[in-house]
């Protein structure tokens, strides 16, 4: 397998980018998809790299381009919570939690991994007997997976390990001439993936935090373990969900401009090129006051406001590393509702790989 999804197309040519909301262009990615072809499409998370989900090549041609490992699975992408009966084994489409959850967050960014039936394909699953589902709430997603009568397995659409993507631009920056085709549909609402949560014999394991708060999963269902706490087994639950991820080219290194001894962290080093990710004004007024200077500065909301932060953390990633910085200093936020996917995104970044 190459990672050339050139198909007709000459390897090395840039993907071409259509309007998303062109009906044209959702017949055109729908037919690539059904012929086995990799199309990359918005939703109100990121951007993800759809393939047929049942069709074992086109999925093994998702993990070529990403260089992403085979050992971390795909989510499958639905037009409708309906479609669930489909591909999850009927305890667990039957499941009521099932049905709590997907009346109340889909269309949303929310996935539920639940036993699957059999014939979606190990390459989906990573060999795992377990298959992760999700709706996406973005007009031009539900229109491809429609147009294209098939579920639609997608990661990022980003090399493995590297910032994910809110930006056709981003995606034609990460993936280049190994994607023929993006759908452009603007910047993600949403801005951080989705939630991921194991629903199985009773248990309820928050694999990966994400778009819908984990508080407000435990309103509909009740109290949530945390793969992240340690589960028994949780890591092999959560294949992928550790260790360094969402990396920018720079170090970044999470920094409390308010916090003791932040001054020494906040200041550039002769010759050092320092950028500045700060999630508040007020945080921003501190680390310039206490340190810099910094070559690049992003400031994610003016109150801190976590929902503005997650949709723009990672555009402010994504514009910091084109800053060509050596060290990047993050200010924290409180891992609370969304602000618990953001520490999220940001410890991984903060790993050495
Ligand atoms: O918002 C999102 O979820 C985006 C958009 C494109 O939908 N997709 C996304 O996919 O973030 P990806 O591949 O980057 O992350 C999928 C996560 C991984 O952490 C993976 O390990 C987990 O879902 N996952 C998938 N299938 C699983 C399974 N059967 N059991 C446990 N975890 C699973
Ligand atoms: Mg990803």
């Amino acid at each position: 397998m190459t990672w050339q999804d050139a198909g007709p197309r000459v390897a090395g040519q840039p993907p071409r980018v259509l309007p998303g909301g062109d009906p044209g262009a959702i017949r055109e990615a729908a037919d690539l998809l059904r012929s086995g072809r990799l199309v990359a499409f918005p939703t109100e998370t990121v951007y993800g790299l759809g393939a047929d989900a049942l069709d074992r090549a086109a999925v093994a041609r998702i993990f070529a381009v990403k260089d992403r490992p085979s050992f971390d699975p795909l989510i499958v992408h639905l037009a409708g919570a309906a479609d669930v009966a489909d591909h999850a084994e009927a305890a667990d489409a039957s499941d009521p939690r099932v049905a709590r959850l997907g009346a109340r967050f889909w269309p949303g960014p929310l996935t539920l991994v639940l036993r699957k039936r059999d014939h979606i394909p190990g390459i989906v699953t990573a060999g795992l007997p377990t298959v992760a589902l999700r709706v996406p709430d973005h007009p031009v997603a539900l229109a491809l997976i429609r147009a294209a009568g098939v579920p639609v397995a997608a990661p990022s659409a980003n090399r493995f390990g590297r910032v994910s993507p809110t930006r056709a631009s981003h995606v034609v920056r990460s993936l280049g001439s190994r994607v023929s085709l993006v759908l452009d549909g603007g910047p993600c609402r949403v801005g951080i993936e989705s939630t991921v949560v194991l629903l199985a014999e009773g248990r309820a394991i928050l694999l990966r935090p994400g778009g819908v708060p984990s508080e407000a999963i435990e309103a509909e269902i009740g109290p949530l373990d945390h793969a992240a706490d340690g589960v028994p087994g949780g890591a092999a639950l959560a294949p992928g969900g550790s260790g360094a991820h969402y990396a920018p080219g720079a170090r970044l290194e999470i920094v409390d401009p308010f916090g003791p001894g932040a001054a020494r962290r906040l200041r550039a080093r002769p010759g050092e090129r320092l950028g500045l990710l700060a999630t508040s004004t007020a945080g921003a007024q501190a680390a310039r006051a206490r340190g810099g200077p910094f070559a690049a500065e992003e400031v994610l909301a003016p109150d801190g406001d976590p929902v503005t932060v997650a949709a723009r953390l990672f555009d402010a990633l994504h514009d910091l590393d084109a800053a060509g910085l050596d060290r990047i200093v993050a200010q924290p936020v409180r891992a609370v509702g969304l602000g618990r996917a953001v520490m999220d995104r940001l410890r991984r970044a903060a790993l050495d790989v």
